[in-house]
């Protein structure tokens, strides 16, 4: 297949578009070009890159007839945030056979009523970025209902690997969080720490979209969570995270005003981000209709984020945490 992936260079497409690229498709990689892809690899030698600003061309109204220019039998469309912007492409592509693969987000849904959360639970997001996903993911399985474009949206939990920082047990990117379970002190949970994060390695991601390319005809009209197997509490991600330094977990949980000025507030909010959608995701449909098997637990994922922030420099998690965190092969494809 010609297959165009937009917002090629990111967490997914670092995994995704090398793996195309193996697999025998031609791969069309759109992005605006200020980074590279996380992990080099020969593959991207095959691959054709396009340098492309998708803000400033939907603005200027010309994004979808350039994506419809390119004749892809496929568009995977990594980097779409909202219904005006999925219009376009919608508008541009009907009728041409391109089949589009949305990437949404598990953040569609609110607080749960029932864990996990199937694709059919409520879409009660809130603020902007998750309602402006659930009305992409309304618009494009409308479309397809109505006989127009055909496309599957996929919606991943908290992306996760190597190259970038991951999601703490305290729900948050404050890197002295790392520090302290690495270094046996204490680390502050809000509430039980029983609320809920659900993350998913990136690799894992990329294989449910090429699984999705692969059974088209099983994914159209229809929208998937792409998860790990499990959620993980907060205070058991912590527990499990001490033990990889060989520490006892020193965990003190606080009323949430206390957690919020001992975090301080651009942590605080990270972590009220995510505790107050608590997400706890189902992804039988994805394995039933998909064949979908994330080959990383959630534990597994964050171990291999944070040993590689360990290898890089880190402060707090340098040598000895290097070796406490076990080895990883990171290269794209091995698991
Ligand atoms: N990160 C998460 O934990 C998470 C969780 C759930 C869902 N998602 C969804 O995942 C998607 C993002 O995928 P990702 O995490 O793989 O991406 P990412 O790591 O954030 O990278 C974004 C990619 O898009 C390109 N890009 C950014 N702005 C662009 C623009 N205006 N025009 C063209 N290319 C652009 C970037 O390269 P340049 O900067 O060079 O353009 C890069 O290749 C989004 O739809 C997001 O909602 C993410």
């Amino acid at each position: 297949m010609r297959i165009a992936v937009v917002g090629a260079t990111g967490h997914i497409g670092s995994y995704l578009v090398p793996s195309l690229v193996r697999a025998g498709h031609e791969v069309v990689a759109l992005s605006r070009g200020t980074r590279d892809p996380y992990h080099p690899d020969p593959a991207w030698d095959r691959v054709e890159r396009l340098v492309v600003d998708r803000d400033a061309e939907d603005r200027e109204g010309t994004f979808g007839a350039r994506m419809a220019d390119l004749r892809a039998d496929a568009v995977v469309d990594l980097v779409c945030f909202t219904p005006d912007s999925a219009q376009q492409l919608v508008d541009a592509l009907r009728g041409t056979g391109t089949e589009l693969l949305h990437c949404g987000t598990i953040w569609v849904h609110g607080p749960a009523t029932e864990v996990p959360v199937h694709e059919d639970g409520a879409r009660d997001a809130f603020g902007d970025y998750g309602t402006g996903k659930a009305a992409v993911e309304r618009l494009l399985l409308d479309e397809t209902r109505r006989g127009g474009l055909r496309s599957t949206v996929l919606h991943p939990g908290h992306i996760s690997g190597p190259g970038w920082d991951v999601i703490n047990p305290a729900g948050n990117l404050d890197p002295q969080v790392w520090r302290r379970l690495a270094s046996g002190e204490e680390v502050a949970l809000p509430h039980f720490g029983l609320e809920t994060l659900h993350h998913v390695h990136a690799a894992d991601v990329a294989r449910a979209f090429e699984l999705a390319l692969e059974h088209f005809d099983r994914a159209v009209g229809e929208s998937f969570h792409v998860v790990s197997e499990a959620a993980l509490t907060l205070r058991g991600y912590a527990e499990a995270a001490a033990a990889w330094f060989g520490r006892e977990p020193r965990l003190a949980f606080l009323p949430w005003d206390e957690f919020e000025a001992s975090a301080g507030a651009e942590h605080a909010t990270a972590t009220w981000e995510h505790i107050s959608r608590s997400p706890s995701m189902s992804i039988e449909k994805a394995r039933s209709r998909l064949g979908y098997r994330p080959a990383y637990s959630s534990l597994r994922a964050t171990r291999e984020a944070v040993r590689w922030l360990a290898a890089h420099g880190r402060p707090g998690l340098e040598p000895d945490a290097i070796s406490a965190l076990g080895t990883f092969d990171t290269t794209p494809g091995h698991r």
